[in-house]
């Protein structure tokens, strides 16, 4: 697997995420107007995504992230997930917005959302950047999504394939061969 990052097809270049990532931030700041959200990033894929819309938000925030592997180096999601950095503050009470870089499966954020709940949070609310409607394993909708995208394997913008092209400013589309 040694594909060259720019000969990778732009699915979504850095200008249009960015003016996405303003919208998104816009509608936020305005539900929670007069709240105090509680940012959880989902890591690592959701890192730059939240750290872009943050910047653009104009009510307050905290913010934790959660650790949580779904995929190993293949690109099929077991619908096993694993959580490998847990919270450092409590959610009880507060107003969880959970920061995703993609829905697939909806496997994650199932499992995630069940976790979350248990620990009684005042609301419990999903923004992700992407959504691959079509994949959908377990009926989970976000609150705010920025693009829906077809059912392609992306990479970039801290979304990562084995680790790899999270740096890449634009979202591209990474060619593999299918597996079964
Ligand atoms: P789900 O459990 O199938 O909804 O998978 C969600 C997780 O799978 C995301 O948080 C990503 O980490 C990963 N994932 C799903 N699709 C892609 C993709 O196209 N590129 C990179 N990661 C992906
Ligand atoms: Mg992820």
């Amino acid at each position: 697997m040694d594909q060259n990052a720019r000969d990778l097809e732009i699915l979504l270049d850095a200008g249009r995420i960015e003016a996405r990532v303003r919208e998104l931030a816009s509608q936020i700041s305005n539900d929670y107007r007069g709240l105090t959200p509680h940012l959880v990033g989902v890591l690592k894929g959701a890192w730059v995504f939240m750290a872009d819309l943050i910047r653009q938000l104009s009510v307050d925030a905290s913010v934790d992230f959660l650790g949580i592997q779904s995929y190993g180096p293949n690109t099929n999601s077991s619908g096993e997930v694993k959580i490998t950095k847990d919270l450092d503050v409590s959610i009880a009470g507060r107003h969880v917005l959970v920061v995703e870089d993609i829905l697939d499966t909806g496997h994650t954020y199932h499992y995630l959302e069940g976790v979350l709940a248990a620990h009684h949070p005042a609301s419990l609310r999903l923004v992700t950047l992407l959504d691959k409607t079509s994949r959908r394993v377990i009926p989970v909708r976000a609150n705010y999504v920025g693009f829906e995208i077809p059912n392609v394997f992306v990479v970039g913008y801290g979304l990562d394939y084995n680790q790899m092209y999270r740096r890449l400013p634009d979202v591209r589309i990474l060619a593999l061969a299918p597996s079964s």
